[in-house]
């Protein structure tokens, strides 16, 4: 019998990070690059996960990773003990849901071990990955795993879930990784200490990154690049004034604005990880001349990066 498969997209914050926990709107997208399990049955009658050379025993006081298996399987009740193997590729901290996408892939093929026994629903899904995620993150939005489920790009609120949004075009992004990795749940409590020491900054900062947002959603889908740029840069602005930028996340972007990107700013939870830098770019062609000036600035400075498209 061969291993029931799973797999899920890792995800870019194009605007609206830490402020979506807080209650407001975010628009995130799903990236082709993600993370993939299988699952198979267990010859000792536990349930264990293998990612990378550890293995964790689900429900064990062993670590985070055995706790928050236990948790996703706990949601997904009538599944027998099972050998899962999972891998992502995509940098753990590094802002692009790699957390996020495991989960949904192990989730997704502890679901499809069953043969259609029970149904594979999203809603099921999203609930046994939301169970893991609480465990590293303590209080996330939800909007990873959402996109890790769902990929394309949409509009996000903690209340309302996922809207997707109709793109007039095309999204070209460059990717860059600051080589070092933050921890989500780090930066989301320093947010909150934050907001509660200096309530006034919580009054004016949500307000604004929700205008910001709304606007955002209304230049993607009129295809308006120049204007989403400008919305990016006040955005990056905003998260500075929350502290969850760093110098490297700074030097990024202004290494890519000075390289010709529309826009540029940190997505995800900062503190290190990844930020994303908007193309000027109409199609495949520009899109790839326009990233090898940005990947070209970032390579000679000591960063590395990638193209991806939001579509
Ligand atoms: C992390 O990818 C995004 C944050 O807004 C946390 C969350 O929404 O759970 C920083």
């Amino acid at each position: 019998m061969s291993p029931a498969r799973g797999a899920a997209c890792g995800k870019v914050i194009l605007l609206g990070e830490h402020a979506v926990v807080h209650g407001t709107p975010a628009i995130a997208s799903g990236i082709e690059h993600g993370a993939e399990a299988t699952a198979e049955p267990s010859t000792d009658g536990r349930s264990t996960l293998l990612l990378g050379a550890a293995e964790h025993i689900a429900g064990d006081t062993g670590g985070d990773l055995c706790r928050a298996f236990g948790a996703l399987l706990a949601e997904l009740p009538g599944t027998p003990p099972l050998r899962v193997t999972a891998e992502s590729r995509l940098l753990p901290g590094g802002g692009l849901g790699s957390s996020a996408a495991l989960a949904v892939s192990i989730a997704r093929a502890v679901r499809a071990f069953d043969g259609g026994v029970h149904a594979i629903d999203d809603a099921r899904i999203l609930a046994a990955a939301s169970a893991w995620e609480r465990v590293f993150h303590g209080n996330p939005s939800g909007i990873d795993t959402t996109a890790a489920a769902l990929g394309g790009c949409f509009l996000y609120t903690r209340a309302e879930g996922a809207s997707p949004l109709a793109l007039r075009r095309d999204v070209w992004l460059a990717i860059g990784s600051t080589g070092t990795s933050g921890s989500t749940r780090l930066m989301v409590e320093s947010v909150a200490r934050l907001f509660e020491r200096k309530p006034d900054v919580k009054d004016q900062t949500l307000p604004a990154i929700t205008a910001l947002v709304r606007n955002a959603a209304l230049a993607l889908e009129a295809g308006d690049l120049q204007g989403l740029g400008r919305l990016m840069v006040l955005n990056q602005m905003l998260l500075a004034g929350l502290l969850v930028s760093t110098e490297d996340l700074e030097r990024m972007c202004n290494l890519a604005r000075d390289a010709g990107a529309l826009g540029a700013k940190l997505t995800g939870a900062g503190g290190g990880g990844s930020m994303i830098a908007l193309l000027d770019a109409h199609d495949e062609d520009q899109a790839e001349r326009a990233a090898a000036r940005v990947l070209g600035a970032w390579r000679s400075a000591g960063y590395d990066g990638l193209l991806a498209r939001i579509s």
